[in-house]
């Protein structure tokens, strides 16, 4: 709750910045009587009155901490007085002639202030151009039924899952959002073993963050965690009284492909000790000449090395991670 409050606080301070923008950018000079509320624009944009009233966006004004700000229309469009005497079109700030990053900048006048977008201006999609109406559209469709857009990966059966939905008033559903302009990963979700994301059950924002952030690839971190996985696999984060080393320096994805792979556990390479011979070297305890211990030699019987060392991502007994 107070999270919330004080989020709205910022928000409403941000507003001012918000007018700034609206003041040296568009056409309508600032002046609070400027200002007409979104009812005067209805007779002659009804379709964007219709899809706009639907959204978060138009509920503001019913919120009491926003009944003395700009809110509706003019809030991304600027003060309509001028425009609606004679519906002259250069006379209202239209984002035709704008780059995505001047869109994102009105976006970002109110929701800079979350954490959640704190970072956009250091993420990828921000440094190429992508902005916040290639994701979201802002008149969203009336329809905020949970149905997949596309049928070129979604079944009938999973159609309707909630992560398939345009909530949050996404263009089109999440996974077809992104898969829109990174299909280079969809085969990696074609593997044989995979997170289900093209099925449904996860999305490609629980480990990244579309609005930024300071991770390798935007990954999340989770609250408190070192990555993005551990929201969903607790039990790797430790502490362990006996850490593997590269869990902590290099994260999961130095041992895993995270989006889909042809070994069962997610492995970057088909068979385990392909895996940790590309850091423990032959001389490094693991090769013929080996005296103490077992035989660390490449035999099939050996080559699975997790079956002595099973607790692979620490343990709280075992220097060797065998318990
Ligand atoms: C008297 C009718 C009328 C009213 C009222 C009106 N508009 Fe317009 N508006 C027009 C006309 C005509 C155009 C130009 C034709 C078009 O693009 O549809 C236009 C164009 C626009 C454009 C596009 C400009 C462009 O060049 O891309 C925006 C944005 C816009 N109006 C917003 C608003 C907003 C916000 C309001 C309410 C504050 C509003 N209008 C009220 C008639 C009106
Ligand atoms: C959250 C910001 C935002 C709000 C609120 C908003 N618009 Fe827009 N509007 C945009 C953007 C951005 C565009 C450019 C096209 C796009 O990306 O969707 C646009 C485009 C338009 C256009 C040009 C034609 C079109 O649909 O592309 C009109 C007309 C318009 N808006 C009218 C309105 C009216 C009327 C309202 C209130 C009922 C409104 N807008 C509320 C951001 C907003
Ligand atoms: C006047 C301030 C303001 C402006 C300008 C603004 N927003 Fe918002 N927006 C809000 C508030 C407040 C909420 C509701 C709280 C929340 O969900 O964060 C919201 C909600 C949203 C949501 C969540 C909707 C949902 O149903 O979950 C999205 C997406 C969004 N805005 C995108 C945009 C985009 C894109 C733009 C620019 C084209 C924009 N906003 C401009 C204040 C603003
Ligand atoms: C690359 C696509 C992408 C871009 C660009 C993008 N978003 Fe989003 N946004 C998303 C996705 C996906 C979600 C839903 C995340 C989820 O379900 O947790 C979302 C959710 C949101 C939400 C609602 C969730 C929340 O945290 O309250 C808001 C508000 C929002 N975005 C605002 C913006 C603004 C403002 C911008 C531009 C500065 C922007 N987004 C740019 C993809 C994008
Ligand atoms: C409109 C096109 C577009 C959409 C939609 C889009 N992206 Fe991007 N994304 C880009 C571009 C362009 C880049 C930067 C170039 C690159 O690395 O491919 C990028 C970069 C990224 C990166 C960083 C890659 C790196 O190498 O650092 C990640 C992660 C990412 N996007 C995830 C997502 C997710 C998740 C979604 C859906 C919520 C999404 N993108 C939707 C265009 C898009
Ligand atoms: C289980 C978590 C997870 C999910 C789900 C996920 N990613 Fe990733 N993704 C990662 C991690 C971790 C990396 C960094 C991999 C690395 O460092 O080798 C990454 C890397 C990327 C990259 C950078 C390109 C590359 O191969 O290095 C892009 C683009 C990307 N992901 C897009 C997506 C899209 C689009 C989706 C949804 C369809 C998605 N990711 C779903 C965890 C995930
Ligand atoms: C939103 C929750 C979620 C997140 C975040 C997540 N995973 Fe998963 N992961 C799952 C689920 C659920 C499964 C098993 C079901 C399946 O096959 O989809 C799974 C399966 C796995 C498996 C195979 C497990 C097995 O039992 O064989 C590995 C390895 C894995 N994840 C690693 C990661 C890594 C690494 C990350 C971070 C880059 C990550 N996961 C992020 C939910 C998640
Ligand atoms: C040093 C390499 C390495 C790193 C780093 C690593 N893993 Fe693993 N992980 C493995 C191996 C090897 C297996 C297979 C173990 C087996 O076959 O029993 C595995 C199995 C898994 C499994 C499935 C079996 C299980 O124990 O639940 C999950 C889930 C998993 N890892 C998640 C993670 C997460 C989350 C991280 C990051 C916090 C991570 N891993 C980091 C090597 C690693
Ligand atoms: C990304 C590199 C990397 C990978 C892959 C990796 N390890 Fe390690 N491992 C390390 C590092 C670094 C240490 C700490 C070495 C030290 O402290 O001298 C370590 C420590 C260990 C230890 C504790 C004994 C010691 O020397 O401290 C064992 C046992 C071990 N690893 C087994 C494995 C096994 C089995 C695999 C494959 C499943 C594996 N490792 C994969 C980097 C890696
Ligand atoms: C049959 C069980 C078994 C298998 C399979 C096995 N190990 Fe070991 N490993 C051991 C034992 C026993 C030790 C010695 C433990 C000690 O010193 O207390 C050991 C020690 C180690 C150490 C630490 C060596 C040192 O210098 O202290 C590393 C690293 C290691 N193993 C890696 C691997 C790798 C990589 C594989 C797969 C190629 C593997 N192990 C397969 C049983 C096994």
């Amino acid at each position: 709750m107070i999270g919330v409050v004080s989020w709205l606080a910022t928000a409403n301070r941000s507003q001012a910045s918000s007018l700034k923008f609206s003041r040296t950018t568009g056409n309508a000079r600032f002046d609070d009587t400027d200002y007409v509320g979104s009812d005067a624009c209805k007779d002659c944009h009804e379709d964007q009155f219709k899809n706009f009233s639907h959204t978060s966006h138009a509920k503001l004004s019913t919120i009491s901490s926003w009944k003395d700000k700009v809110t509706g229309c003019e809030a991304c469009h600027g003060p309509g007085k001028a425009h609606i005497a004679e519906g002259d079109p250069t006379k209202i700030i239209s984002f035709k002639n704008k780059s995505p990053k001047e869109i994102s900048e009105t976006c970002l006048s109110c929701h800079a202030g979350k954490e959640e977008r704190n970072n956009f201006r250091r993420g990828e999609h921000w440094r190429n151009d992508i902005g916040c109406t290639d994701c979201h559209s802002t008149h969203s469709p009336a329809t905020g039924r949970n149905v997949a857009q596309s049928i070129t990966f979604v079944g009938r059966a999973n159609a309707e899952k909630p992560d398939f939905s345009t909530l949050h008033l996404l263009k089109v559903g999440e996974p077809q959002l992104c898969m829109s302009c990174h299909s280079e990963v969809k085969p990696d979700f074609n593997k044989p073993f995979h997170h289900k994301v093209l099925e449904g059950t996860m999305k490609c924002s629980d480990c990244h963050n579309p609005h930024g952030g300071f991770e390798l690839k935007q990954t999340r971190l989770a609250t408190g965690a070192d990555a993005a996985c551990i929201k969903c696999h607790a039990d790797k984060q430790g502490p362990f009284t006996y850490e593997h080393a590269p869990l902590k320096t290099e994260g999961c994805a130095v041992c895993h492909s995270p989006h889909g792979s042809a070994n069962p556990r997610l492995l970057k390479f088909s068979r385990v000790n392909q895996l940790c011979l590309t850091c423990h070297s032959v001389d490094h305890g693991v090769g013929n000449d080996e005296p103490a211990g077992p035989t660390h030699n490449q035999n099939a019987q050996y080559a699975d090395c997790t079956n002595c060392h099973v607790k692979i991502h620490g343990s709280r007994t075992s220097p060797v991670f065998f318990r």
